[in-house]
């Protein structure tokens, strides 16, 4: 894993913006995986400015989402498809055909499963998956314990994960239980993995996933296997981590073709 701290979440957001930038630029009809909640969102306003600004090009760009809640249809105000289009989509040159969300409404749903799967194989893969971290160390919403293995499925949000999505969602008891997401398997079949956490809140689950054993129990862990997975903190989610000091000296000691900015 290549781990990048920097000082607040901010620079952290800009540094995962840059990155997506330079795959964007590199490869003009890239496919992205994103990722919703609180950790993007000052990622998402970044790619926007440099689409407003520099003219970034997402013309020829297609999206997959991690992920969607059971039974929210595209237009309700806590679905991640509508997440997608405030943040994102409807500010950038984006074909709104080329965006998948999961549907949560579908009425066979591992049948849209199978489909989002087969979606993102027809796209030719993801080249840049984004990634949020749960509190618990989930990854979309692959909760502790489930298979390293799995494909986009149907999970059961876990008690934790629901208490932390309440502050966003308002209402705990009009939460969704259930949510389709991607499975760790499809997740680490991406060519490139930017992960982003930021926060005390994150710090157990950023000394987890990077240096506890490779485990179910934390689904973060899973990248330690992956090839090309670069985690981006903040001063505060590096807190816990013993080997800081390395991370920070390999950052400073890299050539400039290693560098994002
Ligand atoms: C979101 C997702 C989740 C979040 C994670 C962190 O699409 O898949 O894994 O990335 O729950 O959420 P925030 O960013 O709100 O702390």
């Amino acid at each position: 894993m290549e781990v990048i701290i920097r000082p607040d979440a901010e620079e952290g957001c800009l540094l995962g913006a840059k990155i997506i930038a330079k795959t964007v630029r590199d490869k003009p009809d890239a496919v992205l995986g994103l990722a919703t909640g609180r950790t993007p969102e000052r990622l998402y306003r970044a790619l926007v400015g440099m689409h407003r600004d520099d003219g970034l090009d997402f013309s020829r760009v297609t999206t997959f989402n991690l992920d969607e809640y059971v039974g929210l249809p595209p237009g309700h105000p806590q679905s991640y498809r509508r997440f997608m289009d405030e943040h994102l989509f409807r500010h950038i040159d984006i074909d709104p055909a080329n965006t998948h969300v999961p549907d949560g409404t579908a009425e066979d749903l591992q049948a849209e499963c199978r489909s989002y799967e087969e979606r993102i194989a027809a796209a030719g893969g993801i080249d840049l998956q984004l990634l949020g971290l749960g509190r618990n160390g989930h990854i979309g919403f692959n909760e502790p314990t489930g298979s390293l293995n799995s494909r986009t499925w149907v999970r059961i949000l876990s008690e934790q994960t629901l208490t932390d999505n309440a502050e966003v969602f308002g209402d705990r008891a009009a939460m969704p239980r259930h949510a389709i997401t991607m499975g760790v398997g499809t997740i680490m079949e991406a060519r490139r993995i930017v992960l982003l956490a930021f926060g005390p809140a994150k710090v157990r689950a950023v000394m987890d996933m990077i240096e506890g054993p490779l485990a179910a129990i934390c689904p973060g862990s899973a990248l330690q296997a992956h090839p090309r997975a670069t985690v981006v903190l903040d001063e505060e989610s590096a807190a816990g981590l013993q080997f800081s000091d390395h991370y920070r000296w390999v950052d400073e000691n890299k050539f400039p073709w290693q560098r994002y900015d």
